[in-house]
């Protein structure tokens, strides 16, 4: 699904790589947010780690928060059209209701970690219930704002065909 890896040009050389990380409703918030589930890093401060992480692997890395579930149906279909090659998610609330984000994901064939900050198996009985993860490359759940880092890393290990 990653494509490869060995950019014709460069012989070993990874190549250039598109990765989009989506944040699902609520996640704005982070930082003021139930802290005891969800820490106290904000947004922002996850996403620039992440830009960093990518610009200096030399990766193209867009971020993209909505609170609205076809907003996010929509950015993947996007997605699909920019030749973004990996898909760092966080559905959040639709994690456990959204079948049309399911789809979307499904229609553009894109690679894609599931993330959560929190451990959702230690939580109320309906968290345990996602309708991406039988999609999902791999899931994160319970490792905080470091999740997103350990899933950037491995987009890149992925875009250099490891
Ligand atoms: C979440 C877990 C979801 O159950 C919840 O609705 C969220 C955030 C997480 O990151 O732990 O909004 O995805």
């Amino acid at each position: 699904m990653y494509g490869g890896g060995q950019s014709r040009k460069h012989g070993n050389m990874p190549k250039a790589k598109n990765i989009l990380v989506l944040h699902g409703p609520n996640l704005n918030l982070l930082g003021q947010r139930e802290p005891l589930h969800y820490g106290s890093e904000t947004l922002q401060s996850i996403n620039q780690k992440l830009q960093d992480g990518a610009s200096q692997a030399g990766v193209s890395l867009a971020v993209f928060q909505s609170n609205e579930e076809g907003e996010l149906v929509n950015r993947i279909q996007q997605a699909g059209r920019e030749q973004v090659d990996f898909i760092i998610i966080n559905p959040a609330a639709f994690t456990h209701t959204s079948v049309a984000i399911r789809d979307a994901l499904a229609a553009v064939r894109i690679a894609f970690i599931e993330m959560h900050l929190s451990n959702v198996f230690r939580r109320e009985e309906f968290r345990r219930h996602s309708y991406f993860s039988d999609l999902a490359v791999g899931v994160i759940s319970g490792l905080g704002g470091k999740g997103y880092e350990l899933a950037l890393e491995y987009a890149l290990q992925a875009s250099a065909g490891s």
